[in-house]
């Protein structure tokens, strides 16, 4: 359990007044914070417990940089507060590899086959890879690419992020399980 309190400025702004104590569970750990109502759940993980793997890219839920596990579902964590997360299990891609530090499937499957390029808006790509595989949806080309919509890439990389989902889903509907 760590315990983090935020400076007197928070993004710019003069600190609040008031602040929030909550309880956030994030990769099986929990954190005790003391947050400004507003918060976002994103610039809680990157700024308070400094897990910087989860990109801010537009901060208004256009891009799905962001993107974590939210109890197995993937969400925008820019248009999520972090008060209202209390009770949830919030995985981000630090979570996602084993603790002996080998990748999740996912992950591996993205280097494999070149699914990036900058690398920016990968560990949301992986993410929404990760709930799309686990909730066996994208059973034809086009739910994998309407399911992947949420998640941009500036470097135009979706070829090869595409392959990549596709061969996960493939192996894992032949039972041959990538996974
Ligand atoms: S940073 Fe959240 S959707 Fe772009
Ligand atoms: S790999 Fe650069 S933004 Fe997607």
């Amino acid at each position: 359990m760590s315990s983090n309190t935020e400076s007197a400025t928070e993004n710019g702004y003069p600190a609040a007044p008031h602040r929030n104590k909550i309880t956030l569970t994030v990769n099986g750990q929990k954190h005790e914070l003391s947050l400004s109502p507003w918060t976002t759940l994103l610039d809680a993980l990157r700024q308070q417990l400094h897990l910087t793997g989860t990109k801010k890219g537009c901060d208004h839920g256009q891009c799905g940089a962001c993107t974590v596990l939210r109890d197995g579902e993937n969400v925008n964590s820019c248009l999520c507060l972090a008060v209202m997360q209390e009770g949830s299990e919030i995985v981000t891609v630090e979570g996602l590899a084993a603790e002996d530090g080998t990748l999740h499937p996912v992950q591996q499957a993205f280097l494999e086959n070149d699914g990036y390029q900058c690398g920016y808006c990968t560990p949301g790509q992986i993410c929404s890879t990760v709930a799309l595989l686990e909730h066996d949806r994208g059973n034809s080309p086009a739910e994998i690419r309407d399911l992947m919509s949420g998640n941009l890439c500036r470097c135009g990389a979706y070829t090869n992020i595409y392959n990549t989902i596709a061969e996960l889903q493939g192996a894992k509907q032949s039972g041959s399980d990538h996974e």
